[in-house]
């Protein structure tokens, strides 16, 4: 799982989007009151919180304690915790999953889809967002174009974007049947005139692995996809989101 290190107050503040994106997966989640449910990757607590004010019995894991810390200190009385989702180690028994936005960071899709099937009961339910395959391609595909140019290696991707069939494969061996797909284009509008920039130094530090002049790069980054990313008077991220819905099955 990728090490980065999270700006909490800029993920909230510059990023809300994030979460705000998300909110149409607690309406697929249909979460009744007194039911348990796990937030996997919950980032500063959105979702947690709303959950929490629903009367579901919800707890909320992320890797980053500067995310944790936010979300206790945004919305006290929630339980948070820091978890690494390859290896949850939590008792199974919850009666759903919720994951927005945080299983593209895992590379090792099989160990995180273990051990959110283990966390379910069985025929519990997971809901589920990540990018997809395609997922922010022009950004990625122009900082690797402009890297070679300068010269430099091709950056180690933390990410993982998988289409349909192979994420339903993931799914499939650890015990978890697909009973819903969807893989669909979601241009993300990003805030202020440097949101390209300050979108790769939150989420694509392995794009600036190298470059001794990052504010150069990222200016010339910006030149470059001005004609497909900027529109309408602000730059747009060419998101891609999968999102699945899946069942533990007994064994
Ligand atoms: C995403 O939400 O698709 C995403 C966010 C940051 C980096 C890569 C992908």
């Amino acid at each position: 799982m990728s090490t980065h290190r999270w700006n909490a107050e800029l993920y909230d503040t510059r990023h809300a989007f994030v979460a705000d994106l998300g909110a149409d997966l607690l309406e697929l989640l249909d979460a009744r009151p007194g039911e348990r449910v796990l937030d996997a990757g919950c980032g500063t607590g959105v979702h947690v919180s709303a959950l929490h004010a629903a009367g579901v019995d919800v707890v909320g894991v992320d890797a980053s304690p500067e995310m944790v810390e936010r979300a206790r200190a945004r919305f006290p009385g929630i339980d948070v915790r820091v978890a690494d989702l390859r290896t949850l180690g939590l008792p199974g028994g919850f009666d759903a999953v919720l994951s927005n936005a945080v299983l593209h960071w895992i590379p090792e899709a099989d160990r995180a889809a273990a051990a959110i099937a283990a966390a379910l009961r069985p025929g519990g339910r997971l809901v589920a967002e990540l990018g997809g395959a395609g997922n922010i391609s022009a950004i990625d595909t122009g900082a690797r174009r402009l890297r070679a140019e300068l010269g430099l290696p091709e950056p180690v991707s933390p990410w993982y974007f998988p289409g349909i069939a192979d994420y339903a494969q993931v799914l499939a061996a650890a015990g978890l049947e697909l009973t819903g797909a969807w893989l669909f284009d979601r241009p993300t509008r990003l805030a202020g005139q440097d949101g390209l920039a300050d979108w790769v130094r939150m989420f694509g530090a392995h794009l600036l692995d190298g470059v001794a002049d990052t504010d150069a790069f990222l200016a010339a980054l910006a030149d470059r996809l001005r004609p497909t990313c900027f529109q309408d008077g602000a730059w747009w991220a060419d998101y891609r989101r999968l999102r699945v819905t899946a069942t533990r099955v007994a064994r």
